[in-house]
Protein backbone atom coordinates (compact mmCIF):
# COMPACT_ATOMS: atom_id res chain seq x y z
CA UNK A 1 0.00 0.00 0.00
CA UNK A 2 1.58 3.39 -0.83
CA UNK A 3 0.01 6.15 0.43
CA UNK A 4 -1.16 9.69 -1.37
CA UNK A 5 0.30 12.11 0.32
CA UNK A 6 -0.92 15.48 -1.68
CA UNK A 7 -3.29 16.78 -4.44
CA UNK A 8 -2.42 19.96 -5.86
CA UNK A 9 -4.45 21.74 -8.59
CA UNK A 10 -3.02 24.24 -10.69
CA UNK A 11 -4.38 26.73 -13.50
CA UNK A 12 -3.44 26.10 -16.96
CA UNK A 13 -4.50 27.02 -20.19
CA UNK A 14 -5.65 24.32 -23.25
CA UNK A 15 -5.28 24.57 -26.78
CA UNK A 16 -8.13 26.83 -27.24
CA UNK A 17 -6.80 29.23 -25.18
CA UNK A 18 -8.72 28.31 -22.19
CA UNK A 19 -8.46 27.92 -18.73
CA UNK A 20 -8.32 24.52 -17.31
CA UNK A 21 -7.46 22.45 -14.32
CA UNK A 22 -3.84 20.43 -14.10
CA UNK A 23 -3.37 18.05 -10.83
CA UNK A 24 -0.65 16.78 -9.04
CA UNK A 25 -0.97 13.57 -7.02
CA UNK A 26 2.23 13.16 -4.91
CA UNK A 27 3.73 10.23 -2.73
CA UNK A 28 6.16 9.83 -0.05
CA UNK A 29 8.61 8.88 -1.84
CA UNK A 30 7.95 11.99 -3.93
CA UNK A 31 6.97 10.48 -6.74
CA UNK A 32 4.31 12.08 -8.01
CA UNK A 33 1.49 11.84 -11.03
CA UNK A 34 0.12 14.65 -13.25
CA UNK A 35 -2.87 15.43 -15.41
CA UNK A 36 -5.09 18.03 -17.28
CA UNK A 37 -8.99 18.16 -17.77
CA UNK A 38 -9.47 18.45 -21.84
CA UNK A 39 -12.78 20.44 -22.77
CA UNK A 40 -15.12 19.36 -25.59
CA UNK A 41 -17.31 21.74 -27.84
CA UNK A 42 -20.03 19.49 -28.96
CA UNK A 43 -20.63 18.11 -25.76
CA UNK A 44 -23.31 15.43 -25.03
CA UNK A 45 -26.46 16.42 -22.81
CA UNK A 46 -25.36 13.55 -20.38
CA UNK A 47 -21.91 13.88 -19.90
CA UNK A 48 -19.95 15.42 -16.99
CA UNK A 49 -20.28 19.05 -16.55
CA UNK A 50 -16.48 21.17 -16.17
CA UNK A 51 -16.91 23.47 -13.44
CA UNK A 52 -16.76 26.70 -14.69
CA UNK A 53 -17.21 30.37 -12.82
CA UNK A 54 -18.96 31.99 -15.11
CA UNK A 55 -19.35 35.76 -15.32
CA UNK A 56 -17.67 38.04 -17.64
CA UNK A 57 -14.12 37.66 -16.73
CA UNK A 58 -11.82 34.99 -19.37
CA UNK A 59 -15.71 34.37 -21.55
CA UNK A 60 -17.02 32.63 -18.21
CA UNK A 61 -14.37 30.04 -18.76
CA UNK A 62 -12.29 30.29 -14.90
CA UNK A 63 -11.45 27.16 -13.34
CA UNK A 64 -11.30 28.92 -9.71
CA UNK A 65 -14.03 26.90 -8.28
CA UNK A 66 -13.23 23.33 -9.62
CA UNK A 67 -9.40 24.36 -8.15
CA UNK A 68 -10.88 25.20 -4.97
CA UNK A 69 -12.63 21.54 -4.98
CA UNK A 70 -9.61 20.04 -5.98
CA UNK A 71 -7.07 21.90 -3.65
CA UNK A 72 -10.22 21.40 -0.77
CA UNK A 73 -12.57 18.68 -0.29
CA UNK A 74 -10.92 16.36 -3.06
CA UNK A 75 -7.34 16.53 -1.46
CA UNK A 76 -9.04 15.84 1.90
CA UNK A 77 -10.55 13.07 1.31
CA UNK A 78 -7.63 11.01 -0.74
CA UNK A 79 -4.77 12.11 1.37
CA UNK A 80 -3.93 8.76 3.22
CA UNK A 81 -5.65 6.83 0.35
CA UNK A 82 -4.17 3.53 -1.55
CA UNK A 83 -2.66 5.23 -4.68
CA UNK A 84 -3.08 1.62 -5.97
CA UNK A 85 -6.63 1.75 -4.86
CA UNK A 86 -7.86 3.61 -8.38
CA UNK A 87 -11.83 2.30 -7.44
CA UNK A 88 -11.44 3.61 -4.00
CA UNK A 89 -10.17 7.05 -4.85
CA UNK A 90 -12.89 7.46 -7.80
CA UNK A 91 -15.16 5.60 -5.40
CA UNK A 92 -14.43 8.71 -3.17
CA UNK A 93 -14.82 11.20 -5.74
CA UNK A 94 -18.09 10.18 -6.64
CA UNK A 95 -19.57 9.35 -3.55
CA UNK A 96 -18.58 13.28 -2.42
CA UNK A 97 -20.09 14.66 -5.84
CA UNK A 98 -23.27 12.23 -5.38
CA UNK A 99 -25.02 13.94 -8.19
CA UNK A 100 -25.72 12.87 -12.05
CA UNK A 101 -23.42 15.17 -13.77
CA UNK A 102 -20.68 15.80 -11.66
CA UNK A 103 -21.73 19.43 -11.63
CA UNK A 104 -20.85 19.59 -7.46
CA UNK A 105 -17.58 18.88 -7.66
CA UNK A 106 -17.00 19.84 -11.70
CA UNK A 107 -16.27 17.30 -14.02
CA UNK A 108 -12.82 18.89 -14.99
CA UNK A 109 -11.80 18.53 -11.42
CA UNK A 110 -12.52 14.94 -11.21
CA UNK A 111 -11.10 14.11 -14.81
CA UNK A 112 -7.79 15.63 -13.82
CA UNK A 113 -7.30 13.84 -10.51
CA UNK A 114 -8.20 10.77 -11.76
CA UNK A 115 -6.24 10.41 -14.41
CA UNK A 116 -3.03 12.20 -11.76
CA UNK A 117 -4.01 9.20 -9.48
CA UNK A 118 -3.36 6.78 -12.62
CA UNK A 119 -0.04 7.99 -13.18
CA UNK A 120 1.06 8.44 -9.90
CA UNK A 121 0.62 4.54 -9.05
CA UNK A 122 2.29 4.22 -12.10
CA UNK A 123 4.97 6.13 -11.28
CA UNK A 124 4.86 4.47 -7.91
CA UNK A 125 5.17 0.89 -9.36
CA UNK A 126 8.13 2.22 -11.96
CA UNK A 127 6.05 0.95 -14.94
CA UNK A 128 5.03 2.83 -18.24
CA UNK A 129 1.60 3.94 -17.78
CA UNK A 130 0.30 2.00 -20.13
CA UNK A 131 1.20 -0.94 -18.65
CA UNK A 132 -0.48 0.33 -15.36
CA UNK A 133 -3.60 0.50 -17.17
CA UNK A 134 -3.45 -2.88 -18.54
CA UNK A 135 -3.13 -4.30 -14.70
CA UNK A 136 -6.35 -2.33 -13.45
CA UNK A 137 -7.89 -3.57 -16.51
CA UNK A 138 -7.06 -6.85 -17.04
CA UNK A 139 -6.26 -7.00 -20.54
CA UNK A 140 -3.59 -7.46 -23.33
CA UNK A 141 -1.68 -3.90 -24.39
CA UNK A 142 -1.54 -2.92 -28.31
CA UNK A 143 -0.76 -0.17 -30.16
CA UNK A 144 -4.31 1.14 -31.47
CA UNK A 145 -5.39 1.64 -34.53
CA UNK A 146 -5.80 5.94 -34.99
CA UNK A 147 -8.67 7.63 -36.80
CA UNK A 148 -6.82 10.73 -37.94
CA UNK A 149 -8.84 14.09 -38.98
CA UNK A 150 -8.08 15.27 -42.64
CA UNK A 151 -10.99 18.20 -42.66
CA UNK A 152 -12.46 19.55 -39.69
CA UNK A 153 -15.99 21.19 -39.75
CA UNK A 154 -19.09 21.39 -37.94
CA UNK A 155 -19.15 23.60 -34.13
CA UNK A 156 -15.17 23.14 -34.58
CA UNK A 157 -14.86 24.98 -37.96
CA UNK A 158 -17.86 27.71 -37.30
CA UNK A 159 -19.85 25.18 -39.32
CA UNK A 160 -18.27 25.85 -42.33
CA UNK A 161 -19.88 22.59 -43.39
CA UNK A 162 -22.20 20.50 -40.99
CA UNK A 163 -20.05 17.43 -40.56
CA UNK A 164 -17.90 17.21 -38.19
CA UNK A 165 -14.88 14.90 -38.99
CA UNK A 166 -13.48 13.86 -42.16
CA UNK A 167 -11.14 11.45 -41.08
CA UNK A 168 -9.28 8.68 -42.56
CA UNK A 169 -7.83 5.22 -41.04
CA UNK A 170 -5.14 2.62 -42.09
CA UNK A 171 -5.92 -0.27 -40.82
CA UNK A 172 -3.73 -1.77 -44.27
CA UNK A 173 -0.68 -0.26 -42.40
CA UNK A 174 1.81 -2.84 -40.66
CA UNK A 175 2.62 -0.96 -37.76
CA UNK A 176 1.54 2.32 -35.63
CA UNK A 177 4.56 3.89 -37.60
CA UNK A 178 3.24 3.35 -41.28
CA UNK A 179 0.19 5.02 -40.17
CA UNK A 180 1.73 8.20 -39.47
CA UNK A 181 3.72 7.99 -42.54
CA UNK A 182 0.64 7.47 -44.78
CA UNK A 183 -1.84 9.95 -43.14
CA UNK A 184 1.03 12.69 -43.54
CA UNK A 185 1.45 11.86 -47.38
CA UNK A 186 -2.67 11.90 -47.40
CA UNK A 187 -2.81 15.29 -45.03
CA UNK A 188 -0.36 17.20 -47.10
CA UNK A 189 -2.12 15.90 -50.43
CA UNK A 190 -5.20 17.43 -48.83
CA UNK A 191 -4.04 20.48 -48.57
CA UNK A 192 -2.30 20.82 -51.98
CA UNK A 193 -5.95 19.61 -53.37
CA UNK A 194 -7.11 22.39 -51.46
CA UNK A 195 -4.77 24.97 -52.52
CA UNK A 196 -4.97 24.04 -56.41
CA UNK A 197 -8.68 25.13 -55.82
CA UNK A 198 -7.57 28.22 -54.11
CA UNK A 199 -9.57 27.01 -51.21
CA UNK A 200 -6.69 26.98 -48.70
CA UNK A 201 -8.04 28.48 -45.74
CA UNK A 202 -5.75 27.41 -42.35
CA UNK A 203 -6.93 24.93 -40.17
CA UNK A 204 -10.06 24.06 -37.63
CA UNK A 205 -9.99 23.59 -33.72
CA UNK A 206 -8.54 19.93 -33.77
CA UNK A 207 -6.20 21.39 -37.12
CA UNK A 208 -7.74 19.39 -39.47
CA UNK A 209 -7.70 21.47 -42.98
CA UNK A 210 -10.73 24.55 -42.66
CA UNK A 211 -13.37 22.76 -45.01
CA UNK A 212 -14.00 25.57 -47.61
CA UNK A 213 -16.92 23.03 -49.18
CA UNK A 214 -19.97 23.84 -50.90
CA UNK A 215 -21.62 20.65 -50.09
CA UNK A 216 -20.49 18.13 -47.44
CA UNK A 217 -20.24 15.84 -50.62
CA UNK A 218 -17.29 18.34 -52.25
CA UNK A 219 -15.34 17.61 -48.61
CA UNK A 220 -16.01 13.37 -49.02
CA UNK A 221 -14.71 13.67 -52.73
CA UNK A 222 -11.92 15.63 -51.78
CA UNK A 223 -10.64 13.35 -49.48
CA UNK A 224 -11.18 10.61 -51.88
CA UNK A 225 -8.91 12.58 -54.59
CA UNK A 226 -6.40 13.41 -51.39
CA UNK A 227 -6.15 9.37 -50.61
CA UNK A 228 -5.19 9.32 -54.50
CA UNK A 229 -3.10 11.77 -54.75
CA UNK A 230 -1.06 10.19 -51.87
CA UNK A 231 -0.35 6.82 -54.10
CA UNK A 232 -3.34 4.82 -52.33
CA UNK A 233 -6.15 3.55 -53.23
CA UNK A 234 -9.03 4.55 -51.56
CA UNK A 235 -11.10 1.33 -49.68
CA UNK A 236 -7.90 -0.96 -49.44
CA UNK A 237 -5.01 0.45 -47.14
CA UNK A 238 -6.43 3.58 -46.84
CA UNK A 239 -10.46 3.99 -45.56
CA UNK A 240 -12.91 6.72 -44.61
CA UNK A 241 -14.43 7.31 -41.03
CA UNK A 242 -16.68 9.75 -39.80
CA UNK A 243 -18.14 11.84 -36.93
CA UNK A 244 -21.30 13.31 -37.48
CA UNK A 245 -21.69 15.05 -34.35
CA UNK A 246 -25.60 15.04 -35.46
CA UNK A 247 -27.08 16.53 -32.43
CA UNK A 248 -25.04 19.57 -33.19
CA UNK A 249 -28.02 19.77 -36.25
CA UNK A 250 -30.42 17.95 -35.29
CA UNK A 251 -33.29 17.43 -32.76
CA UNK A 252 -36.43 15.92 -31.82
CA UNK A 253 -35.83 13.56 -34.99
CA UNK A 254 -35.49 16.77 -37.73
CA UNK A 255 -32.00 17.59 -38.90
CA UNK A 256 -30.73 20.74 -40.34
CA UNK A 257 -28.37 20.86 -43.32
CA UNK A 258 -27.07 24.45 -42.75
CA UNK A 259 -24.51 24.67 -45.91
CA UNK A 260 -27.38 23.08 -48.43
CA UNK A 261 -29.70 25.04 -46.38
CA UNK A 262 -32.00 21.90 -46.21
CA UNK A 263 -34.39 20.18 -43.56
CA UNK A 264 -35.10 16.57 -43.42
CA UNK A 265 -37.04 14.20 -41.14
CA UNK A 266 -34.68 11.26 -39.32
CA UNK A 267 -35.65 8.90 -42.26
CA UNK A 268 -34.42 11.10 -45.18
CA UNK A 269 -30.87 11.62 -43.13
CA UNK A 270 -30.86 8.07 -42.34
CA UNK A 271 -31.33 7.78 -46.38
CA UNK A 272 -28.59 10.38 -47.47
CA UNK A 273 -25.62 8.80 -44.86
CA UNK A 274 -26.78 5.18 -47.00
CA UNK A 275 -25.81 6.85 -49.92
CA UNK A 276 -22.47 8.18 -48.50
CA UNK A 277 -21.55 4.57 -47.09
CA UNK A 278 -22.25 3.25 -50.89
CA UNK A 279 -20.72 5.82 -52.24
CA UNK A 280 -17.22 6.09 -50.70
CA UNK A 281 -14.89 3.72 -49.00
CA UNK A 282 -16.67 4.53 -45.57
CA UNK A 283 -16.05 2.40 -42.64
CA UNK A 284 -16.74 3.93 -39.22
CA UNK A 285 -19.43 6.50 -38.62
CA UNK A 286 -19.62 8.26 -35.07
CA UNK A 287 -23.59 9.58 -33.80
CA UNK A 288 -24.94 9.65 -37.53
CA UNK A 289 -28.17 10.79 -35.93
CA UNK A 290 -28.39 12.91 -32.85
CA UNK A 291 -28.39 11.87 -29.18
CA UNK A 292 -32.31 11.53 -28.52
CA UNK A 293 -33.11 10.01 -31.49
CA UNK A 294 -33.09 6.59 -30.40
CA UNK A 295 -35.55 5.14 -32.90
CA UNK A 296 -33.25 6.56 -35.86
CA UNK A 297 -30.23 5.69 -34.21
CA UNK A 298 -31.58 1.46 -33.72
CA UNK A 299 -32.77 2.10 -37.68
CA UNK A 300 -29.75 3.24 -38.92
CA UNK A 301 -27.95 0.64 -37.08
CA UNK A 302 -30.56 -2.13 -38.15
CA UNK A 303 -29.55 -1.05 -41.87
CA UNK A 304 -25.90 -0.66 -41.81
CA UNK A 305 -24.30 -1.91 -38.70
CA UNK A 306 -23.09 -4.90 -39.90
CA UNK A 307 -21.12 -3.43 -42.59
CA UNK A 308 -19.64 -0.28 -40.66
CA UNK A 309 -19.04 0.58 -37.47
CA UNK A 310 -21.13 2.58 -36.23
CA UNK A 311 -19.49 4.68 -32.72
CA UNK A 312 -22.03 6.15 -29.75
CA UNK A 313 -20.16 9.44 -28.34
CA UNK A 314 -22.82 12.14 -27.58
CA UNK A 315 -25.38 9.45 -27.93
CA UNK A 316 -23.72 7.02 -25.12
CA UNK A 317 -21.13 9.45 -23.21
CA UNK A 318 -19.11 6.92 -22.18
CA UNK A 319 -21.87 5.84 -19.59
CA UNK A 320 -21.84 2.03 -19.11
CA UNK A 321 -25.64 1.81 -18.45
CA UNK A 322 -25.82 3.42 -22.24
CA UNK A 323 -24.15 1.12 -23.71
CA UNK A 324 -25.45 -1.55 -21.56
CA UNK A 325 -28.98 -0.07 -23.08
CA UNK A 326 -27.81 0.61 -26.69
CA UNK A 327 -26.79 -3.10 -26.50
CA UNK A 328 -30.14 -3.78 -25.58
CA UNK A 329 -31.68 -2.09 -28.54
CA UNK A 330 -29.07 -2.84 -31.00
CA UNK A 331 -28.26 0.97 -31.18
CA UNK A 332 -24.29 1.45 -32.27
CA UNK A 333 -22.14 -1.34 -32.14
CA UNK A 334 -18.97 0.69 -30.75
CA UNK A 335 -18.70 3.23 -28.10
CA UNK A 336 -16.50 6.33 -27.80
CA UNK A 337 -14.54 6.30 -24.60
CA UNK A 338 -13.77 9.82 -23.65
CA UNK A 339 -12.80 9.42 -20.02
CA UNK A 340 -13.75 13.37 -19.16
CA UNK A 341 -17.27 12.39 -20.18
CA UNK A 342 -17.62 9.81 -17.85
CA UNK A 343 -15.65 12.09 -15.31
CA UNK A 344 -13.25 9.31 -13.47
CA UNK A 345 -10.91 6.25 -14.92
CA UNK A 346 -12.69 3.73 -13.13
CA UNK A 347 -16.19 4.67 -14.96
CA UNK A 348 -14.09 4.89 -18.16
CA UNK A 349 -12.97 1.44 -17.80
CA UNK A 350 -16.34 -0.07 -16.90
CA UNK A 351 -17.88 1.33 -20.23
CA UNK A 352 -14.82 -0.15 -22.11
CA UNK A 353 -15.36 -3.56 -20.60
CA UNK A 354 -19.55 -3.64 -21.18
CA UNK A 355 -18.43 -2.59 -24.53
CA UNK A 356 -15.72 -5.16 -25.59
CA UNK A 357 -17.78 -8.11 -23.51
CA UNK A 358 -20.66 -8.06 -26.63
CA UNK A 359 -17.78 -7.37 -29.41
CA UNK A 360 -18.33 -3.95 -29.67
CA UNK A 361 -15.60 -1.19 -31.18
CA UNK A 362 -14.34 0.86 -28.37
CA UNK A 363 -12.57 4.02 -29.17
CA UNK A 364 -10.29 5.69 -27.12
CA UNK A 365 -10.91 9.86 -27.52
CA UNK A 366 -9.27 13.15 -26.64
CA UNK A 367 -11.55 16.24 -27.03
CA UNK A 368 -11.37 19.05 -29.28
CA UNK A 369 -9.99 21.23 -26.33
CA UNK A 370 -6.92 19.76 -25.43
CA UNK A 371 -3.24 19.86 -23.70
CA UNK A 372 0.21 18.62 -24.11
CA UNK A 373 -1.08 15.58 -21.73
CA UNK A 374 -0.83 11.89 -23.41
CA UNK A 375 -3.07 10.11 -21.19
CA UNK A 376 -5.31 8.64 -23.74
CA UNK A 377 -2.03 7.20 -25.56
CA UNK A 378 -1.47 4.96 -22.90
CA UNK A 379 -4.79 4.59 -22.36
CA UNK A 380 -5.52 2.79 -25.79
CA UNK A 381 -2.44 1.00 -25.89
CA UNK A 382 -3.00 -0.30 -22.52
CA UNK A 383 -6.45 -1.81 -23.15
CA UNK A 384 -5.50 -2.91 -26.18
CA UNK A 385 -7.83 -4.20 -29.23
CA UNK A 386 -8.45 -0.55 -29.41
CA UNK A 387 -8.58 2.77 -31.40
CA UNK A 388 -7.41 6.40 -30.95
CA UNK A 389 -8.72 9.19 -32.30
CA UNK A 390 -7.11 12.25 -31.54
CA UNK A 391 -7.69 15.15 -33.92
CA UNK A 392 -5.27 15.89 -37.03
CA UNK A 393 -2.20 15.11 -37.78
CA UNK A 394 -0.67 19.05 -37.21
CA UNK A 395 -0.67 21.01 -34.23
CA UNK A 396 1.51 19.61 -30.73
CA UNK A 397 -1.43 18.97 -28.29
CA UNK A 398 -2.38 16.21 -31.09
CA UNK A 399 0.90 15.73 -32.35
CA UNK A 400 1.78 14.95 -28.94
CA UNK A 401 -0.18 11.82 -28.57
CA UNK A 402 0.81 10.48 -31.60
CA UNK A 403 4.42 10.85 -30.48
CA UNK A 404 4.00 9.39 -27.32
CA UNK A 405 2.40 6.30 -28.81
CA UNK A 406 5.50 5.98 -31.06
CA UNK A 407 7.64 6.06 -28.32
CA UNK A 408 5.70 3.20 -26.75
CA UNK A 409 5.91 1.50 -30.01
CA UNK A 410 9.99 1.37 -29.26
CA UNK A 411 9.32 -0.98 -25.94
CA UNK A 412 6.47 -2.56 -27.13
CA UNK A 413 7.65 -3.53 -30.34
CA UNK A 414 6.08 -2.75 -34.05
CA UNK A 415 4.15 -6.12 -34.22
CA UNK A 416 2.24 -4.72 -31.08
CA UNK A 417 0.14 -2.69 -33.61
CA UNK A 418 -3.55 -3.68 -33.70
CA UNK A 419 -3.71 -3.77 -37.55
CA UNK A 420 -6.82 -5.15 -38.54
CA UNK A 421 -6.85 -8.42 -36.54
CA UNK A 422 -9.28 -7.67 -32.90
CA UNK A 423 -10.98 -5.95 -35.47
CA UNK A 424 -12.04 -8.98 -37.81
CA UNK A 425 -14.49 -9.67 -36.14
CA UNK A 426 -16.17 -6.88 -35.86
CA UNK A 427 -16.64 -4.38 -38.45
CA UNK A 428 -13.49 -4.35 -40.82
CA UNK A 429 -13.99 -7.82 -42.36
CA UNK A 430 -16.99 -6.67 -43.59
CA UNK A 431 -15.79 -3.30 -44.82
CA UNK A 432 -12.85 -3.54 -45.18
CA UNK A 433 -12.92 -6.19 -47.99
CA UNK A 434 -12.25 -3.42 -50.69
CA UNK A 435 -15.26 -1.85 -51.14
CA UNK A 436 -14.69 1.07 -53.50
CA UNK A 437 -15.72 4.34 -54.25
CA UNK A 438 -18.66 4.88 -56.79
CA UNK A 439 -16.81 7.34 -58.77
P1 LIG B 1 -15.75 17.75 -28.72
O1 LIG B 1 -15.96 16.86 -30.01
O2 LIG B 1 -14.50 17.36 -28.04
O3 LIG B 1 -15.75 19.16 -29.25
O4 LIG B 1 -16.97 17.53 -27.86
C1 LIG B 1 -15.21 15.74 -30.31
C2 LIG B 1 -16.12 14.67 -30.89
O5 LIG B 1 -17.31 14.93 -31.16
O6 LIG B 1 -15.70 13.53 -31.05
ZN1 LIG C 1 -18.05 12.89 -31.75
Amino acid sequence: MTIIESVRGRRVWDSRGNPTVEVDVTLASGVYGRAMAPAGASRGTREAIDLRDGGSALRGMNVRRALANVNGPIAAALQGRDVQDQQSVDGAMLAMDGSPLKDKLGGNAMVATSLAVLHAAAADAGIPLWRHVADVAGTTPSLPLPEIQIFGGGAHAGRRVDIQDFMIMVPGAGSFDEVMEITSEVYFAAGAIMKEKGRLAGVADEGGWWPMFDSNEEALETLVAAIEKAGEKPGERVVISLDIAASEFGKEGRYRLALEDREMQSGAMIDLLGNWLDSYPIVSIEDPLAEDDIEGTIEFTRRYGDRVQIIGDDYLVTNAALVRAGQEQCACNAVLIKVNQAGTVSESLETFRVARASGWGAIVSARSGETEDVSISHLATGLGGGQLKVGSFTRSERMVKWNECLRIQDSLGVHSFVGGEPLADTWWAAAGAGRMPAT
